[in-house]
């Protein structure tokens, strides 16, 4: 990344001061940092600070002599190849997507003709809040990249999304948007992802499901996003936080978990890793069961909906490639071939559970199944698994038109 160049807004927020860490990281990785530090985050972080970091002087006036006799604020704003917002502020955000020039940041990110990546940060109200959500909508459709937020307890005591994402993440966004599309060879494509277990409720208080951690499919949306990929996950109940770049749905049963993935199409891609009931309970009862009354329960079922035979069968929104899971304990590449024919799909990623650490562990070893071969992947870590995986995705959907 030696020569690379970029220009560093910083808002005024709590996290301003990650900035500095991001400046020390990016400066490490050889590349220049250029920054522009906002009257309001002047009020966080010093320009002396990040003066020192960046090795470069540090610019916050629109109507400064100096600055605009040694650089212009248009050639500041085409001076780098890279511009990065970091912590951008709900302020920040508002004025890029309402193209106000009121001060110098945001009169740079109106003039400039260079990529723009912005790492939000703010209150977890303040994110929510619609008129956020429709700038920030804005500025994805005029092609803004985001990393973040991320979700956690913040420094106003509140909790939920909105926290900047942390220094080193923020780095490797930088390094992929630096590298430009071909880091992002699935920018532009649209990604279903089911994952984790489903709920079948029995009461309200019970229900049956299964020992699905979820690993494996969040990390497959996860690098899905990394490659450019807008993401859609229907999750089941699980324990995991969201990944970055990904929107999430969450559902609970295999009926929820169809009607969610039908209603994200079209997609280009459907990965479906959730382990769906095949049953669920008949006629669910409305009270909770009671021991007392004489004997166990009669529990009936009835089959539920096929998620993945529906996608693959789902006429013009068809995604183009659709890969189904198959979680097997004998004869896996027989089973799986099986499934592959018998669902429609195009791809079974095929994997014995019965092999210690698998299910609701951290490793997979897999097998490729499609219509004319079959691969053999070396047991590997779930995120590795998932980064061979959106790769091959990748692949396959660059050779076909979007
Ligand atoms: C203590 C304090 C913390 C703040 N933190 C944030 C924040 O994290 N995110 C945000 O959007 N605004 C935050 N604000 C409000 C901004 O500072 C304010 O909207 C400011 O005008 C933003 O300026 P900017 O456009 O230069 O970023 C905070 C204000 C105060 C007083």
């Amino acid at each position: 990344m030696t020569g690379k160049r970029v220009l560093l807004i910083v808002g005024g927020g709590i996290a301003a001061y990650k900035a500095l860490e991001l400046t020390r990281l990016l400066r490490k990785a050889g590349v220049a940092v250029r920054p522009i530090l906002t009257k309001a985050g002047a009020e966080f972080v010093t320009a002396l600070s990040l003066s020192a970091l960046a090795e470069d002087k540090v610019y916050g006036e629109l109507f400064s002599l100096t600055d605009e006799a040694e650089m212009g604020h248009i050639e500041l704003s085409r001076s780098a190849d890279l511009v990065v917002v970091a912590p951008a502020t709900a302020d920040l955000i508002a004025k890029a997507a309402h193209g106000l020039a009121g001060d110098l940041a945001s009169t740079t990110l109106l003039a400039t003709d260079k990529p723009v990546l912005m790492a939000p940060a703010m209150n977890v109200r303040m994110w929510l809040h619609p008129a956020t959500r429709r700038n920030i909508e804005t500025l994805k459709t005029d092609g803004v990249l985001f990393v973040g937020p991320d979700e956690g307890a913040m420094a106003c005591g509140e909790f939920g999304p909105g926290r900047l994402v942390e220094p080193p993440v923020i780095f490797e966004a930088i390094m992929d948007a630096l590298r430009g599309p071909a880091a992002r060879p699935l920018a532009g494509r649209h990604a279903l992802v089911t994952a984790g277990p489903t709920f079948e409720p029995i009461d309200p208080v019970r229900g049956i499901t299964n020992r699905s951690s979820g690993r494996q499919g969040y990390a497959i949306a996860g690098a899905l996003a990394r490659l450019g990929a807008r993401v859609t996950l229907v999750s089941g109940p699980v324990a995991l936080p969201t990944p970055l770049g990904v929107d999430r749905i969450d559902v609970e049963t295999a009926r929820e978990m169809l009607a969610a993935c039908q209603a994200a199409l079209p997609a280009d891609v459907g990965v479906f890793v959730a382990a769906v009931a095949d049953w669920r309970i008949d006629e669910v009862f409305g009270a909770k069961l009671k021991k007392e009354k004489g004997g166990p329960p009669a529990l009936t079922f009835v089959e539920n909906p096929d998620i993945l035979a529906a996608l693959a069968a789902s006429g013009p929104q068809r995604p183009k490639l659709v890969i189904g899971f198959a979680a097997e304990t004998n004869d896996v590449e027989a089973h799986a071939r099986a499934k592959l024919a018998r669902k429609g799909c195009d791809w079974i990623i095929a994997n014995d559970v019965t092999e210690p650490g698998v299910m609701g562990g951290d490793e997979n070893a897999v097998l490729l199944i499609s219509r004319d071969k079959t691969e053999r992947w070396t047991r590997a870590a779930k995120d590795s698994v998932a980064r061979d995986l959106a790769q091959r995705i990748a692949q396959d959907l660059t050779a076909s038109p979007s």
